[in-house]
């Protein structure tokens, strides 16, 4: 536990600088662009005060702005998203038109030297700059910028996606998101994973829950037909009629100069008539088929006059095929977007959320717990020695436990019981008076209410639960011996229920078939994944993590909605 414990603050604020940068007093400039991040001054562990004297260009956006000492200068706070604090620029107004340059939203590029501020002025700041030229200028209205000085609120902020990533909250969500996702690759780099690319057009409904959005071009592709029958009206049948007869009279020339033994340039030439009269026909009887509406056989929708040759979805989940390389590379992960038709109105759900994947050869359930907990662990650490900035942020503004929730989580063993323990201490909890909105018993789904009880009131730290009944679990988890439950574990986490979903995987041909069939799905579809068992199939196991519940579990957001930059939900796909 002890070697858990992060580094200072001090320490940690500077982490993104080598440490030649962090001691040198020359500053180093982006590398793609003529300007200075403004993270590698306040980065520094003197703030920036040992770059005093240091001329700079700077670029960002104005936090706020104020002209003091009647018009004669002016102060910047400026921030161009490389870390969470702003540079205080100071502007004389014989440098530039202050007015210009102080409404919230402004965007500048900015020439000028690093200087100590005035001392006992009780600032924070170690470092400002003081502007010798204003290089560029992104002029705003404040009269119309819809994100003002004065705090909104997340929800309002939803409806301007597009400006919002200018906001304190949202841009250090951002940085923690990413630091989270390279956490995720560099633990499974480390850990000999292969990252293995899944699709996101897929023919198999991972999760059998039915939840899965349609991708299909037969929708556009009739709406343009029936637009372009209306304007241009296919042919009758005496228009057919017409066109066969055309192809009888021509046939019967061909046939009359034959007879005649005409010239062989004749007879070529009347072939070539009757040719062109039977491809009219042809077009014309095709044309004359057209119907306005969806193609269908039997009733039924034609899939076979789809895009793909059949119906085709957004994935849910990359598992299925995931599995096919770990059973071939062993050790695989993947990650990326999973789409799910839900229709859940939750602080917890997304239509379109990203899912880490990894699938463990020669694994099993506890082989896999253990890897999900190691996983959790690691990109808790990694938060804290990597963006403690960010979190401190979020600790002052949104959660204030959110810091010691990552210690906890990051040197704390998780809890682990089985379901049935687990409704065990629900039904004594609900014995001793407790009110759930969901009655407990054995063989329920747990609600989000019992799972975030279970973990934020009797453990109070993360809890995996395992060995659920198969009733309410999918058909590729692996069946115990008690016939009753499957291998399968959730990762459970205070703030969020469920973070992770996994389990061991049914790799006995003959019991997945019985699965398959118990539950009542095709066996057609998945013959591919059978496959997998019918030829050198392997013990293995696997999870998925849902990348946003990770974001909310980590910052203490609230919605899920604030944690990714562009959120899809019932009614909403801005952008
Ligand atoms: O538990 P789930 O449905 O598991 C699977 O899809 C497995 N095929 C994963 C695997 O074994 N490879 O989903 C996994 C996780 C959940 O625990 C949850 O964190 C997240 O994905 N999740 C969602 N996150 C946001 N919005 C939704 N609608 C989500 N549905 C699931
Ligand atoms: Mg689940």
């Amino acid at each position: 536990m002890g070697g858990d414990i992060p580094p200072p603050v001090d320490e940690l604020a500077a982490v993104s600088l080598t440490n030649d940068e962090a001691s040198s007093s020359t500053v180093q400039k982006a590398r793609f662009s003529d300007r200075v991040r403004i993270q590698s001054i306040l980065g520094r562990p003197d703030g920036g005060a040992g770059l005093a004297g240091q001329k700079v260009r700077i670029s960002g956006w104005v936090k706020t702005g104020r002209e003091q000492g009647k018009g004669a200068f002016a102060f910047l706070e400026v921030n161009d998203g490389s870390c969470p604090a702003n540079l205080q620029v100071m502007v004389d107004a014989s440098v530039s038109d202050l007015s210009k340059l102080i409404a919230t939203g402004t965007c500048v590029t900015v020439d000028g030297y690093l200087k100590l501020p005035p001392e006992g002025k009780g600032t924070k700041q170690k470092i400002e700059l003081s502007v010798v030229e204003v290089i560029d200028l992104g002029t705003v209205d404040p009269g119309t910028y819809p994100i003002p000085k004065t705090k909104l609120t997340l929800e309002r902020l939803r409806e301007f996606l597009h400006l919002r990533a200018r906001t304190n909250s949202i841009s250090a969500i951002a940085r923690i998101r990413h630091a989270l996702a390279i956490a995720t690759h560099t633990f499974f780099d480390e850990e000999g994973f292969l990252y293995v690319q899944t699709p996101i057009i897929t023919t198999s409904d991972c999760e059998g829950a039915g939840e899965m959005f349609q991708v299909t071009t037969l929708i556009s592709t009739t709406e343009k037909l029936e637009r372009e029958l209306i304007e241009n009206p296919p042919p009758t049948e005496a228009d057919v009629e017409a066109a066969r007869f055309v192809v009888k009279e021509r046939g019967e020339a061909v046939a009359e100069l034959k007879a005649a033994k005409a010239s062989k340039e004749a007879i070529l030439a009347s072939v070539a008539e009757l040719n062109d009269a039977k491809a009219n026909f042809a077009a014309t009887e095709a044309r004359s088929r057209l119907k306005p509406g969806l193609p269908k056989v039997d009733g039924k929708i034609d899939y076979s006059q789809d895009f793909f040759g059949r119906q085709a979805f957004l994935t849910v989940s990359g598992q299925l095929q995931v599995e096919t390389y770990a059973c071939g590379l062993s050790d695989v992960y993947t990650f990326g977007p999973t789409f799910r038709a839900e229709n859940s109105h939750t602080s917890r759900h997304l239509a379109e959320f990203w899912m880490v994947e990894p699938e463990l050869a020669f694994a099993d359930l506890e082989d896999d717990m253990n890897c999900a907990e190691a996983y959790v662990k690691y990109m808790c650490k990694w938060l804290l020695e990597k963006r403690y900035d960010d979190m401190e942020l979020m600790a002052k503004n949104f959660d204030k436990g959110c810091i010691d929730r990552l210690k906890l989580v990051a040197s704390t063993p998780f809890g682990r019981l089985t379901y049935t323990e687990a409704i065990k201490i629900l039904e004594e909890a609900v014995a001793k008076g407790k009110n759930f909105d969901n009655a407990v018993e054995w063989g329920i789904d747990l609600a989000s209410e019992h799972e975030r009880y279970l973990t934020e009131v009797v453990f109070q730290k993360p809890l995996i639960v395992y060995n659920y009944p198969k009733g309410i679990k999918a058909f590729y988890m692996r069946l115990n011996d008690d016939g009753k439950t499957v291998a399968a574990m959730d990762v459970l986490v205070p703030k969020v229920g469920e973070l992770i979903g996994g389990s061991q995987r049914e790799e006995r041909i003959d019991v997945i078939m019985e699965r398959l069939e118990e539950i009542g799905l095709p066996v057609e579809p998945y013959e591919w994944y059978l496959d997998l068992r019918r030829y050198g199939t392997a013990k293995h196991s696997g999870f998925g993590l849902g990348f946003e519940r990770m974001v909310l579990f980590a910052t203490g957001m609230d919605n899920i909605r604030d944690v990714i930059p562009f959120p899809r939900y019932p009614g909403r796909a801005d952008l």
